[in-house]
């Protein structure tokens, strides 16, 4: 049977959760109704509005002006732009929409992963997908070679909940050419917490490249994972 993961959340770490999340904030165990190893296979349920796998909100179309300012800032030195997470396509159809040379997709569910084929054979610009875990994927990539990177995948462990994207910092940095941009789904209101200063600089950013906007969203009441007006836009240049 599987276990509660239990934690010590740190103080630092807990003030970046959002104050919505009152029972992760207090609990120190946590146990997620779905497991990694069942992601790839598992159905996607697309409707007009959402995705949802294994029953997960993984993505909705309230965030689409979201979206657009993260295609916005991963393409704006052109060139090679990868980037982690398909869901609806929607950042990917902004990503096109920028005078890019290539769009490389990293795609972990397989029903996902053909719909983002299918995206490819109509894109503007020459798309690749790479179907699987970036985090067994991102090692086809070059280092040094991309110009930008728009990181939104989705937490598929109790330890990855509020720091999926911790783990591909240094990643970020390796394969990034030197100018080039990184943003991701950030996870956070206004401005960045100590926690991602922190981590982003341990991967190699210097602070004085870590930018950031803000983007205005409307996300419906029934919205179970975002219940702010913004949500932050980081702009982070190597
Ligand atoms: C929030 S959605 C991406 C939304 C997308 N930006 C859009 O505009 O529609 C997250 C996607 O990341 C994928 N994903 C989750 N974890 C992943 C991982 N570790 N590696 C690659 N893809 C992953 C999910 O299957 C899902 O399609």
């Amino acid at each position: 049977m599987k276990k509660k993961i239990k934690f010590q959340k740190t103080k630092d770490f807990l003030s970046q959760i959002p104050d919505w999340e009152k029972d992760y904030k207090k609990s120190n165990e946590v146990q997620l109704n779905y497991e990694k190893k069942d992601w790839a296979n598992a159905k996607a349920c697309f409707s007009k509005h959402d995705l949802k796998i294994l029953g997960e909100p993984v993505m909705e179309d309230w965030e689409t002006p979201y979206m657009k300012d993260l295609a916005e800032v991963a393409t704006v030195k052109g060139g090679v732009v990868l980037e982690l997470g398909f869901g609806m396509g929607i950042s990917a159809n902004f990503i096109q929409e920028h005078n890019i040379k290539k769009h490389i997709i990293i795609e972990a569910n397989k029903a996902v992963v053909k719909q983002a084929k299918k995206f490819a054979k109509k894109a503007k610009h020459k798309v690749v997908v790479l179907a699987g875990l970036w985090e067994d994927m991102i090692k086809k990539i070059p280092n040094n070679s991309l110009n930008g990177i728009l990181f939104d995948t989705y937490p598929l462990s109790e330890v990855e909940l509020y720091q999926n994207h911790f783990n591909f910092f240094p990643f970020a940095y390796q394969k990034l050419v030197s100018g080039g941009v990184f943003t991701y789904y950030s996870d956070e209101i206004k401005k960045f917490g100590k926690v991602h200063l922190k981590k982003l600089q341990e991967a190699g950013f210097k602070k004085k490249n870590i930018k950031s906007r803000v983007s205005k969203v409307v996300p419906p009441k029934s919205c179970e994972y975002w219940k702010a007006k913004t949500i932050l836009v980081p702009i982070i240049t190597k």
